[in-house]
């Protein structure tokens, strides 16, 4: 969970340091063979799969992958979609062998270590690791080893699969029938944070981290690039920029109603709310630690705050949109981030505040997905990232790691439309490299390569 490593491609990859490079993942032939047999043509696909009347049904991702469908192995250009969407997701996305996952070593040790008999079998990791549906809900073909597949993103097809086929079928129409409408942006990042953040039925805590499970970091844009993406790219060149920003704001709402459900839980303090490397950190002989030198301010030296995280980089957006807002935010946080550092601090006030804190992170949203996005705004938004060094840096590895990402996301949003800049990039780059060893991470070091970012942003003319 805490190893960045360079993917090849400009986009960087979170992977724990003992897992294997998947540079970038295992292909699975069998699965990919098997596209390759189903030639049936769409129009007969779709003639068996006439929904039962009223309940949409799962119906599992070979409803999908015949080659006239999305099955394809080169992207097409007959549809408005690429029609290799099945072979991405088999292939490249590691979506496909999440199931798989649950059956591997770490898995299985975590199945030991939590009680686990077998979590291949266990609601509790297949909530997030396969299609988790109740039996009336799967059809025929239904298969939990497809872990997470078409349908955990698009919804239960079995009544909109046949009709989407026909031409003139649009979005709106299969969304009527059951259909999840992932083009909504907010509408995207609530299901990807659905599995990489937790609802109150899915769930990955202290105790599942400390067994093994990876820490669950999330920023829409950069891991919709890893992931990678089976679909066009929108037409506006600040798809990017938006995706970041709504990402950041959804994430920011959830993280704070997560917190509020988790003060009210059997389990409190929930130490995966807190900042990670506050407790995780390699010890240095006093004259070089610069979480001394730094100081605590708000808390009891020593003492493990909420991680800040989910709101440090987002702030100076959120400023931008709403003052007023952000600033009852701000007033929401800081309260947070003092009663969870206090040893007795009161739980029904973390809570009271988070729930105010995701009414306040609502309204951004809101405010957020109304804006008209241009290369200006993007411009203006990476000047004062970088520029906000200090506060950032400071907040330690998981809030560098989140400046990291959105660097990186707006600069590639910036870049498709006014070319690349190779002096901004190796910025943003080394930015990656100070995140290597997270446990080692060092605030000054940080704050001097965003400082590099700053002045390669100048050199440029992104910002002044
Ligand atoms: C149903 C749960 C679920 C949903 C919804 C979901 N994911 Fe995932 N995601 C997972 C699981 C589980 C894994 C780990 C797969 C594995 O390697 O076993 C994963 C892995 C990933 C990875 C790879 C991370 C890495 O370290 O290699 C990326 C990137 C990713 N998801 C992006 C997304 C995006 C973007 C969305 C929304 C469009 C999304 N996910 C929606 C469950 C989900
Ligand atoms: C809240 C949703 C959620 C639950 C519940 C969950 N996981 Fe995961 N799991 C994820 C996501 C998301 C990832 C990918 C994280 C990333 O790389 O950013 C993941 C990754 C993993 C990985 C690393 C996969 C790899 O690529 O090597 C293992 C192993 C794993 N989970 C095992 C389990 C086990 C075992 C359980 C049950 C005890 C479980 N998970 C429960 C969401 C979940
Ligand atoms: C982890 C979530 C996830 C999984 C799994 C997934 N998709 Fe997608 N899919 C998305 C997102 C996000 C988009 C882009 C937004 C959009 O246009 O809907 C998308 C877009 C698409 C599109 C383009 C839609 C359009 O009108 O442009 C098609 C077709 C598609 N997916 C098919 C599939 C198929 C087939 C599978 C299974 C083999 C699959 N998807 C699995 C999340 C997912
Ligand atoms: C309040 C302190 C504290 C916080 C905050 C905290 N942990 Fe822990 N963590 C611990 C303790 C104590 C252990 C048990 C260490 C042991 O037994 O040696 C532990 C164990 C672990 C382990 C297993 C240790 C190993 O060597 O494999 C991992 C991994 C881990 N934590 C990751 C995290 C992550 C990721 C976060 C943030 C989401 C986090 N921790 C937040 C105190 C903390």
């Amino acid at each position: 969970m805490f190893m960045l490593l360079s993917c090849g491609a400009a986009r960087y990859k979170l992977r724990a340091p003992n897992m294997k490079n998947s540079s970038c993942r295992a292909t699975s032939l069998r699965r990919l063979a098997a596209s390759f047999l189903s030639l049936t043509a769409c129009f007969v696909a779709s003639a068996f799969a006439q929904p039962a009347k009223g309940v949409s049904k799962y119906i599992g991702p070979g409803s999908c992958s015949a080659t006239a469908c999305h099955g394809g192995v080169q992207p097409r250009s007959v549809t408005s979609v690429l029609q290799n969407e099945y072979s991405i997701w088999v292939v490249q996305d590691s979506h496909s062998k999440a199931f798989r996952s649950l059956q591997n070593p770490v898995s299985q040790r975590m199945g030991r270590i939590l009680g686990i008999a077998k979590p291949e079998d266990s609601p509790k990791c297949l909530a997030c690791h396969a299609l988790a549906v109740s039996a009336q809900m799967k059809g025929r073909d239904f298969d939990v080893s497809d872990g997470v597949s078409c349908e955990s993103c698009h919804g239960p097809a079995s009544a909109w699969l046949g009709p989407h086929t026909t031409k003139g079928f649009t979005r709106q129409q299969s969304v009527a029938l059951g259909m999840y409408d992932t083009s909504d942006v907010v509408r995207r990042s609530e299901k990807c944070l659905s599995c990489h953040l937790g609802t109150p039925d899915k769930e990955v805590d202290h105790r599942m981290i400390a067994a093994g499970h990876p820490d669950l970091v999330f920023e829409l844009d950069s891991y919709s690039a890893i992931m990678p993406p089976h679909w066009k790219l929108p037409q506006d060149p600040n798809h990017g920029a938006r995706a970041w920003s709504v990402g950041q704001a959804v994430k920011l709402r959830e993280a704070l109603n997560r917190l509020s459900r988790r003060t009210r839980g059997d389990n409190w303090p929930e130490y995966a709310e807190l900042d990670c490397f506050s407790c995780h950190h390699n010890l240095t002989k006093p004259e070089n630690s610069w979480r001394q030198e730094r100081g605590y301010e708000d808390r009891i030296p020593g003492a493990a705050p909420w991680n800040v995280a989910h709101f440090a980089v987002f702030r100076i957006l959120a400023k931008d949109v709403n003052p007023e807002a952000s600033e009852r935010l701000e007033k929401e946080l800081a309260t947070i981030y003092k009663l969870t550092a206090q040893p007795n601090g009161s739980r029904k006030d973390i809570d009271a505040s988070a729930k105010r804190g995701s009414e306040a992170a609502s309204q951004l949203l809101q405010q957020v997905n109304a804006l008209q996005f241009d290369r200006a705004r993007t411009a203006r938004l990476l000047g004062a990232i970088a520029a906000d060094a200090e506060n950032i840096a400071d907040n330690d590895t998981r809030t560098a790691e989140q400046a990291a990402m959105a660097l990186d996301a707006l600069f590639i949003s910036y870049s498709s439309q006014a070319g690349k800049n190779a002096g901004v990039r190796a910025a943003i780059d080394g930015l990656f490299q100070q995140l290597d060893n997270p446990s080692a991470y060092n605030a000054p070091r940080f704050k001097t390569q965003m400082q590099r970012v700053t002045a390669a942003l100048k050199e440029a003319g992104i910002s002044r």
